[in-house]
């Protein structure tokens, strides 16, 4: 595949850059990020192409897709779709974003010197080139799902919290990419908290230093497109939100490069008035196959204690859970996403303590299902925010669950091999095996027949943990020694 101009600029965009005071003072950030190519003086005038900062595919509802173009071009280049050339339609204009209150003390506004571009690849699209170079599209029958979770590197000053992002060792997200893109999957489902760097690292800290921060593109450049760019070339993106990217804290990037709800003012993250339309999206269905899906929930904005009717939040999952028991109707198999564990467990920071399932959450799924907390359609929930693996099968009926969080922010300790006795995620849900590992990774689910097969990789691409999925149960076993 031709080598995609990412991260270069042209001139004659740079120029246009320059004339504009409040990019100039950005665009050193940009530029000077560790491992980009920076300004390229050979690069083409001449085509918004040569502008383009990343191109991608969202995966969206019911086989869609959604081609996705990031440039510092004047306009959205041109896109040709099964051999029918148009223009992409602006999705985000440039511009500096109103101040949101993030989740630091240290705040700034979020400043995007680059234009999203999108156009709808509709089920059944055979080739989409931009700039002659092809985007990945997903297989009718999609076989190799590679998951991630977790990804950026943590600068968080409310916690002390700075992850060492020029680290490879410390912060692996760009080597577990690396070894993903290896296993060639067809789809790629990243299940939230890919923005991390919220807080200047501290000037004493060589680990991090020079890293951007905020909300604006250069951390998100740094923090996702930059090290993520091998797997966005090679396969289409389901993207879950996870409660960094919440409308309060990175959701402006989420709109404008993600979500596959049309951008509007109303879905932007600009204005905290919309944020109750812009935190709670609907549920949407992706097929795999004839007759399974992932159904992708939005949960980015639920909190540790229980919902209580008359809640905005409330109301608002409760709508979105309905609508999860309609979709998954419409297929035998599902696969619920969402980046908040329901039925799973967190290390809590004193000994002998963990944390249940999201308290937020699953106050409302009781409410329609109040023993299963999932209709019986669900098979499995694969979730992240916890920074961990975990598999957890149940000998009641409730659908086997794992948390993929471990593929890069920083670990956030580890729970026991053997859980404490009578350990349950939430009341009833009787644990009957349980597999975790705290250490980095990533996972790749495999169709096998009619179930699937899920592995868990190390950072350099070793096999770890095995585990068989037949419906709503599962078998893991360790296969490898670290
Ligand atoms: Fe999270």
């Amino acid at each position: 595949m031709k080598e995609s101009p990412m991260f270069s600029y042209p001139v004659g965009t740079l120029a246009t850059l320059r004339a504009s005071a409040w990019i100039g003072s950005l665009l050193g950030l940009l530029l000077g990020l560790n491992g980009c190519a920076g300004l390229s003086a050979s690069t083409s005038l001449s085509s918004p192409d040569a502008g383009i900062h990343s191109a991608f595919t969202v995966q969206t509802k019911d086989g869609n897709a959604s081609a996705r173009v990031i440039t510092s071009a004047d306009r959205c280049p041109e896109i040709s779709i099964d051999g029918q050339t148009q223009a992409m339609q602006l999705r985000a204009a440039p511009g500096t974003m109103p101040l949101r209150s993030g989740a630091q003390k240290d705040t700034k506004a979020a400043v995007f010197p680059l234009r999203s571009c999108e156009a709808p690849l509709p089920r059944g699209t055979t080739s989409a080139k931009v700039g002659g170079v092809s985007l990945p599209l997903a297989p009718a029958v999609a076989q190799r799902i590679l998951i991630i979770a977790d990804t950026g590197c943590r600068l968080k000053a409310s916690e002390q919290a700075f992850q060492l992002c020029n680290d490879a060792k410390d912060w692996p997200f760009a080597e577990v990419v690396k070894s993903a893109a290896a296993l060639k999957p067809d789809l790629v489902i990243h299940i939230g908290d890919m923005h991390y760097r919220e807080s200047p690292c501290p000037a004493t800290l060589a680990g991090c230093a020079g890293s951007p921060w905020g909300y604006g593109m250069d951390a998100w450049t740094a923090d996702f497109f930059q090290p993520a760019q091998p797997l966005l070339k090679i396969a289409p993106w389901v993207f879950v939100r996870g409660n960094h990217e919440s409308c309060a804290r990175a959701g402006q990037g989420w709109y404008r490069f993600f979500a596959v709800q049309p951008w509007s003012a109303a879905r932007s993250c600009n204005d905290p008035a919309n944020d109750d339309e812009a935190d709670f999206p609907d549920p949407y269905g992706v097929p795999l196959n004839a007759d399974t899906q992932l159904i992708v929930f939005d949960s980015s904005r639920t909190g540790t204690k229980d919902l209580r009717p008359g809640d905005t939040a409330y109301g608002k999952f409760l709508s979105a859970l309905q609508q999860v028991d309609q979709l998954s109707g419409k297929m035998s198999h599902n696969f619920f996403l969402s980046h908040h564990p329901v039925l799973a467990f967190a290390p809590a920071s004193q000994p002998g303590k963990i944390y249940n399932g999201n308290p937020g959450l699953q106050s409302v799924m009781r409410t329609l299902h109040p023993g299963r907390l999932f209709g019986d359609e669900i098979d499995v929930a694969m979730h992240g925010h916890v920074h961990l693996f975990e598999a957890l099968n149940f000998s009641s009926q409730h659908p086997t669950s794992f948390v993929l969080g471990n593929s890069g922010s920083q670990n956030e300790g580890a729970l026991p091999e053997v859980l404490p006795a009578g350990a349950q995620p939430s009341p009833g849900a009787m644990v009957a095996s349980f597999l975790t590992r705290s250490a980095y990774g990533f996972a790749l689910l495999t169709a096998k027949k009619s179930d699937w097969h899920m592995t868990e990789y190390t950072v350099d691409g070793k096999p770890i943990i095995e585990c068989d999925l037949v419906k709503s149960t599962s078998n893991c076993r360790r296969v490898g020694v670290e």
